[in-house]
């Protein structure tokens, strides 16, 4: 097979996004987030392959791909926990939430648990300012946390696959149950 490291189905995705963009380079980000997809995190292959179908140097890839928090560059756990740490959130005790988490998970910033359930990262505003401090795990946000919140959302996910906790975003009807 020609490519490396993304699946013929991420390789066929990509492909079909090529007529709705001026050129290839502009699907840079649209073909790293279907290699994430595929893969769980941005593989160097991954990039190399997305170089290739995109006639990019890998050099042009990674660039892109190592800008932007939303593109995992190593394998995350199941669940991408993702502290917002700017300054409204920093304002309301980002600071101290992501100490919290250090502790309960026993792991630092950018590491994932040994049983390979979390991965903790912090990121800048995830647009939910009103509501610090806040985080968001996978696709749904958590906020106005507490310590108290944080032991009960990941005890949650952990024995549930799901919180009762989670504030947003919220989605178009057409879009819920999408990923
Ligand atoms: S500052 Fe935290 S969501 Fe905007």
């Amino acid at each position: 097979m020609k490519y490396k490291a993304l699946s013929k189905e991420a390789v066929a995705r990509i492909e079909a996004e090529l007529p709705k963009y001026p050129d290839r380079r502009s699907l840079t980000l649209p073909a790293l987030r279907i290699a994430q997809e595929d893969l769980g995190y941005v593989s160097e292959p991954a990039m190399i392959d997305i170089a290739e179908i995109l006639e990019l140097t890998p050099i042009q890839v990674y660039d892109v791909a190592t800008f932007y928090s939303q593109y995992n560059m190593k394998p995350v756990g199941t669940y991408l926990v993702q502290v917002c740490k700017t300054l409204s959130c920093a304002l309301v005790g980002a600071a101290s939430i992501v100490e919290h988490l250090q502790k309960k998970l026993g792991i630092g910033i950018g590491e994932t648990t040994e049983d390979g359930f979390f991965t903790l990262k912090v990121v800048e505003c995830l647009a939910s300012c009103g509501s610090g401090p806040m985080m968001q795990i996978n696709d749904r946000y958590y906020e106005q946390l507490t310590p108290e919140k944080v032991d009960q959302i990941l005890s949650d996910l952990k024995e549930q696959g799901k919180s009762a906790l989670a504030t947003g975003p919220f989605m178009l009807p057409a879009l819920q149950g999408q990923k």
